[in-house]
């Protein structure tokens, strides 16, 4: 039997794709599996009894400055964890009943692994669980820096960039970094490990990305297998980290069709109280019903839920047509037939969801690839309206409201459904991602 060694990087969107792999290359392939994996955001080891689990010795769990999307600490994680991470894959290569290892998937963010996996002389595959247009932005981040985008930022704002339209200057991920050096340091780390593996595995389907996976594949020059959607052959919801409250799929049951809107900003963004407080009054005044995920944390700087800070006139003006939740099972939550209009963060993971269950989007992205993959839904694909960052109660209600009643509204559902369309039938014998994954495992197996 043919192995595969897995190391996901430590962060809810990140982790789910990662082990849906691990489930595709497993159940449909048949691999046998081994997962490498930090104490820090550790996967539900007993979910997966038929995978292998190797714990590395972690520098995150007791380093809150290292919490992994916070300043340098991507830089500093990849230098910790290098070496945890060669003894560990020492070991499963020197396991005598091992099966042979073909090679290992870490995702593009373990940049160091390319090393390891160079010393040990083994291939590495990488996935990259963003989209491929936003990596390619990425890897115009040291360009970037050279034609003095980010040093003029603030100015520039909204100067469109000519090499990757439809984005704007403030949409090139910085991560509101003060050091910018460091993020085009980590970025260029990347892209150019990225390069020296063998492979690269995206969790999106040809149809979606055409145009950019054929430049991608100019400019990498290597093997790139767009494979998904993940989500619609493994669901997330056993890797998900916090419990999912199925009470509001309860709640969704007693809604009329298509009347839902769902809000959910992914595992990692943030926003201040005065923010909070406009989504919660733009919800309130849009009159729509709604199902709103409100995560620990979601208020920054407060570790408590947020939905404390609610006033009473809030609940009361909302009450009857509202669910409020720290965590959903948001694929569960898409799929259902009352959900009408998904309000999100624009994370990858999130907005492949949406599409492959039909459902039109208002975008307020927050950081990272988010502004990509906002202006992609609502001006390439236009199956979504883009609040962009700032915005105001009125903005929210207005939104909304162009989201579930109008005919703009209708337009988008239309154009989500035959995408989502689309996204089942390249999964099926003949597709694109059906073929994408039988060359995949060739390839595989012709590695080691
Ligand atoms: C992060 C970045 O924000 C994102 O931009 C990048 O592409 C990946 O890493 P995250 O913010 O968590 O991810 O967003 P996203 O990529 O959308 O992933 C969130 C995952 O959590 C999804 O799979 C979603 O189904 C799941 N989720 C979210 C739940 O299970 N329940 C919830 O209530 C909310």
């Amino acid at each position: 039997m043919s192995r595969v060694v897995l190391f996901p990087y430590p962060a809810q969107g990140h982790i789910n794709p990662m082990f849906q792999l691990a489930n595709i290359l497993h159940h449909t392939i048949g691999f046998a599996i081994s997962v490498v994996y930090t104490q820090h955001n550790a996967p539900d080891i007993s979910r997966y009894p038929h995978f292998q689990f190797h714990l590395i010795s972690d520098p995150v769990t007791d380093d809150n400055s290292l919490i992994p999307f916070r300043g340098n600490a991507i830089n500093v994680l990849n230098a910790r964890c290098a070496r945890p991470f060669k003894l560990c894959l020492a070991r499963i290569l020197s396991e005598e009943n091992n099966a042979t290892v073909r090679c290992i998937i870490t995702d593009a963010m373990w940049y160091s692994t390319q090393a390891v996996a160079d010393e040990l002389n083994v291939s590495r595959i990488v996935l990259r669980t963003a989209s491929v247009h936003s990596s390619l932005v990425y890897a115009a981040l040291p360009l970037f820096h050279q034609t003095g985008y980010l040093t003029s930022m603030e100015a520039r704002a909204e100067d469109a960039v000519p090499e990757f339209q439809p984005i704007k200057v403030k949409d090139i991920p910085t991560f509101g970094a003060k050091d910018q050096n460091s993020i085009v340091e980590f970025f260029s780390n990347v892209f150019t490990e990225t390069k020296r593996s063998s492979a690269l595995i995206f969790n999106t389907f040809e149809e979606l990305e055409s145009p950019d996976l054929a430049k991608l594949r100019r400019q990498f020059d290597m093997p790139v297998f767009a494979i998904g959607p993940f989500n619609k052959r493994f669901s997330a919801a056993e890797t998900s980290l916090r419990k999912q409250d199925r009470s509001s799929i309860d709640w969704l049951d007693t809604q009329a069709p298509q009347s839902v809107l769902y809000v959910s900003f992914g595992s990692i963004a943030a926003m201040d109280k005065t923010t909070f407080l406009e989504v919660a009054w733009g919800l309130a005044n849009s009159g729509q019903p709604f199902l709103w995920v409100v995560r620990p944390g979601s208020i920054n700087g407060a570790a408590s839920a947020g939905s404390e800070v609610l006033p009473a006139e809030w609940a009361e003006k909302v009450s009857g047509r509202s669910c409020v939740v720290e965590w959903a099972p948001q694929q569960e939550v898409l799929a259902h037939s009352s959900v009408g209009g998904f309000w999100t963060h624009s994370g990858w993971n999130s907005t492949v969801e949406s599409i492959c269950e039909g459902v039109p989007m208002m975008c307020a992205p927050y950081f990272a690839d988010q502004m990509i993959n906002a202006r992609w839904v609502s001006e390439v694909w236009r199956i979504a309206i883009n609040l962009e960052r700032v915005f105001a109660r009125r903005d929210v209600e207005e939104g909304i409201r162009r989201l579930m009643t109008t005919a703009e509204g209708v337009e988008m559902r239309r154009r989500v459904a035959a995408l989502k369309e689309t996204a089942a039938a390249c999964l099926g014998p003949g597709g694109s991602s059906y073929e994408a994954l039988v060359g995949l495992s060739k390839f595989i197996m012709e590695l080691g």
